[in-house]
């Protein structure tokens, strides 16, 4: 369903306005994303709470970057909070990212959860040509960058990554059509850009190829957050 496309940005800073969003947005959106502000205010019991107000699915927008022993360890303790989507770095690595992979699959085996999925980070959108070339140091244009780490990401075992709406169809022709695509900087017509600058409407974003995508402010500055959510499921 076009709801089940929309993740939820839960860009606050105390459980208790992350806890009344989820519980006006349940029944609208697809999943929730709890990202690094709201867990250092809230604390990891926001997941469970979250659910507790019908959030049905979580996406931790963790991001690890560490050595794969260290992100192995932090996938399986994800699965054990039960995540249903989370993230790492693709500039981590080959083998950080499978160690992720990996864990996410053993661990949920083993304590019999389904399965986190776990999306990888390209090249951030906030990274230009220049910081790219000059202060990373990697030479060539950023989409290159996204689209080789879009493909070594899908070789270790990742289900998709996070992109800007305007590298979907690069990404879907290096990586093939179940390999899955997150994208945040849609805005619906009409709406707020705020600090966003290469947007879509989230319906352009879909028929581009975008299987998930992640909204904050157009739904959770909203007067009516619900209303906003449907609009845009209605657009779609
Ligand atoms: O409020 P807005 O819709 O702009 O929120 C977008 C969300 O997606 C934020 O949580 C932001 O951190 C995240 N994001 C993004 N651009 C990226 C990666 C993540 O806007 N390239």
């Amino acid at each position: 369903m076009n709801k089940d496309k929309i993740i939820v940005a839960l860009d606050v800073d105390s459980a208790e306005k992350a806890v009344k969003l989820a519980a006006k947005l349940k029944d609208d959106v697809g999943a929730f994303k709890v990202g690094l502000q709201l867990i250092n205010s809230a604390g990891l019991g926001i997941f469970d709470e979250l659910k507790a107000a019908g959030a049905k699915n979580i996406f931790y927008d963790c991001k690890y970057h560490d050595i794969p022993n260290t992100v192995k360890g932090a996938s399986e303790a994800a699965c054990a909070m039960g995540i249903w989507m989370f993230n790492v770095h693709c500039s981590g690595g080959y083998a950080m990212m499978k160690a992720a992979a990996d864990a996410a699959k053993a661990a949920s085996e083993q304590l019999g959860k389904p399965r986190p999925l776990v999306i990888g980070v390209t090249v951030l959108t906030s990274i230009d040509k220049e910081t790219l070339n000059n202060d990373i140091r990697v030479p060539g244009e950023p989409a290159e960058q996204v689209v080789h780490l879009a493909k070594l990401a899908k070789e270790a075992g990742l289900d998709g990554v996070v992109s800007s709406p305007l590298e979907i169809e690069l990404i879907r022709e290096a990586c093939g059509p179940d390999f899955l695509i997150v994208t945040p900087g849609v805005r619906p017509k009409g709406a707020d850009v705020g600090d966003q600058k290469r947007i879509m409407t989230p319906a352009e974003a879909v028929a581009k190829g975008s299987d998930y995508l992640v909204i904050g402010r157009p739904i959770t500055k909203a007067e009516d957050p619900a209303q906003a959510a449907r609009n845009i499921a209605a657009e779609l």
